[in-house]
């Protein structure tokens, strides 16, 4: 037969697990949540892109750096561009400012530029 004593213990320390598990997930979930981009949000190659390129290509200009972006973006499937396999995990890690409220990872600004039409635009 179980001892009462051990039987609250057992259920406090469930609910104290139970708890701390509750915490950590939503604690999870705001940490990680990915920024929401709004639909209508244009990102600009001058603007928010070539700097972040320059940075790391500094010999290129913003033509050279336009040429190399847009023969290494697919349009149609932006996803699967290859800019985005050249790079690995650095365009996920660099972060780009859209707007005072906004700031998103390389990667998602080069992915909704190029399915804008990858325009060498301002
Ligand atoms: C954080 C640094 C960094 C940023 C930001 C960055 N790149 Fe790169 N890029 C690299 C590195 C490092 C390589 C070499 C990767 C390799 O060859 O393994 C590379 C390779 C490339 C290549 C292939 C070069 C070749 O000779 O084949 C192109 C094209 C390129 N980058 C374009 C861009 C453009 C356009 C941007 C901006 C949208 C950009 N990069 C942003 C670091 C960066």
């Amino acid at each position: 037969m179980m001892d009462l004593k051990v039987r609250v213990l057992k259920i406090f320390a469930s609910a104290v697990i139970i708890t701390g598990i509750a915490v950590l997930a939503s604690c999870e979930r705001y940490a990680w949540a990915p920024p929401v981009i709004p639909g209508d949000i244009v990102i600009s190659y001058s603007g928010h892109l070539y700097p972040e390129c320059h940075n790391c290509h500094g010999s290129w200009d913003i033509n050279k750096t336009y040429d190399e972006l847009s023969s290494h973006v697919d349009t149609i499937s932006p996803e699967s561009s290859a800019i985005l396999q050249i790079h690995g995990s650095i365009y996920q890690t660099t972060m780009v400012q859209i707007n005072d409220t906004l700031t998103i990872p390389l990667s998602d600004a080069v992915i909704l530029w190029a399915s804008q039409g990858a325009k060498n635009n301002k």
